[in-house]
């Protein structure tokens, strides 16, 4: 087993083992009156719920996904967090994916303005992305993630015997966000992956650790020197702005993952055109993508509803398109405003 910490808004643990996240979690209960473990309903099926434990422990299933992250599910976990007496020393355990654990640490954050709660990622996604960094949130009717806060766990039990029951999509897609933090921040992680397989690597259980391990300590690492969104987290953005735009462009049937990896080569490209980043590893990010049967190009004729997609995406500042680049191996840098022809002529060379 091993820890990582991470300074965000609190100070909190990472722990990562293979096959012991009730043990861990009994450490954590220990002492308090009451518990609420708050899972997806295909995770309540895989979940062994008979914790040995003095605590109470309730059973709460919301939907799987984003469908879970609604504020129906809110409105119902606080009904039942109030049914159950829940005070403020008692805690949330989100068991599940990215959506499951940002809802449930959105329910911690409010109930009696902010209790204690421990993440338990169960996707590659929740373990190196979601569950680290202190956001917590759910949906709106008018856009994903609008409404949220931050309010880190006390502590994230990332248990990789998870990943047996994941689909190889859904691996897949969290291993986008991993090859982007070997190449914004980690170079060994390209090093891990290069020339393997999906498969490979998924029969793999100490590589997987280590990937996994890795690219948390880069969120780690990038989170703890401005855990709010504004410059330095910014590079983890490497990507993303064209991911959002195809998310949205494809009525999210693109896992977020799958839409990273178009945008990463796309922002590959966009670097080697500002006579940054060599093409080699360019090249790179295609042959690592493909292995991991992740798609690198998007539909030719989408451009025109993408290009206004692009200024509206959240994490664009006013309406300034802001690209994060790539100059070399773990270098960035930012583009601001890039012109609409030069865009166009990058998407060329992303589109099928
Ligand atoms: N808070 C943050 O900083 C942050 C960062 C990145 C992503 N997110 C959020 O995370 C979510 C994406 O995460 P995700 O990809 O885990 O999505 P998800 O939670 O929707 O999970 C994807 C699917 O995998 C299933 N699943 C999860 N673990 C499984 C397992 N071990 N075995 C079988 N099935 C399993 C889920 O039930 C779901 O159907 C989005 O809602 C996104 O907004 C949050
Ligand atoms: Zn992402």
């Amino acid at each position: 087993m091993s820890i990582i910490t991470i300074k965000a808004d609190r100070v909190s643990e990472v722990h990562i083992c293979n096959g012991e996240w009730d043990l861990l979690l009994e450490q954590v209960l220990s002492g308090r009156e009451r518990a609420a473990l708050i899972m997806s309903e295909s995770m309540s099926r895989e979940i062994n719920t008979e914790i040995e434990s003095d605590t109470q422990i309730h059973v709460f299933t919301i939907p799987d996904g984003e469908a879970g992250k609604s504020s129906a599910t809110l409105l119902k976990l606080w009904d039942w967090l109030g049914a159950a007496g829940f005070t403020r020393s008692d805690i949330i355990i989100g068991v599940g994916g990215g959506a499951t654990t940002d809802i449930a640490g959105f329910a911690a954050a409010t109930w009696l303005r902010g209790i204690d709660w421990v993440a338990v990622p169960t996707s590659v996604a929740g373990m190196v992305d979601a569950a680290i960094g202190g956001k917590t949130g759910m949906n709106s009717d008018y856009g994903k993630n609008l409404i949220g806060s931050f309010h880190s766990p006390i502590r994230v039990i990332v248990d990789t015997s998870w990943l047996t029951t994941l689909s190889d999509r859904d691996f897949a897609a969290g291993m986008a966000e991993v090859v982007k933090a070997g190449f914004i921040a980690d170079k060994k992680i390209l090093e891990l992956v290069e020339g393997k397989d999906l498969a490979t690597i998924r029969h793999d259980d100490d590589l997987v650790v280590e990937l996994i391990s890795a690219a948390i300590r880069v969120k780690a690492s990038v989170v703890g020197e401005d855990f709010k969104e504004s410059f330095h987290r910014e590079i983890l953005n490497y990507g993303h702005t064209l991911a959002h735009a195809i998310e949205i462009d494809s009525k999210y049937s693109l896992r977020h993952g799958e839409a990273v990896s178009i945008g990463m080569v796309f922002a590959a490209e966009l670097s080697h055109a500002h006579g940054k980043l060599p093409m080699k590893i360019v090249d790179l990010h295609r042959q690592i993508l493909t292995a991991l049967n992740l798609p690198i190009a998007y539909e030719a004729s989408a451009w025109n509803r993408l290009l206004p997609l692009l200024s509206l995406d959240k994490k664009a500042r006013g309406r300034t398109i802001r690209f994060v680049l790539l100059d070399d191996f773990e270098k960035t840098s930012r583009l601001e405003s890039p012109g609409e022809r030069e865009l166009t002529a990058i998407y060329e060379r992303v589109s099928k």
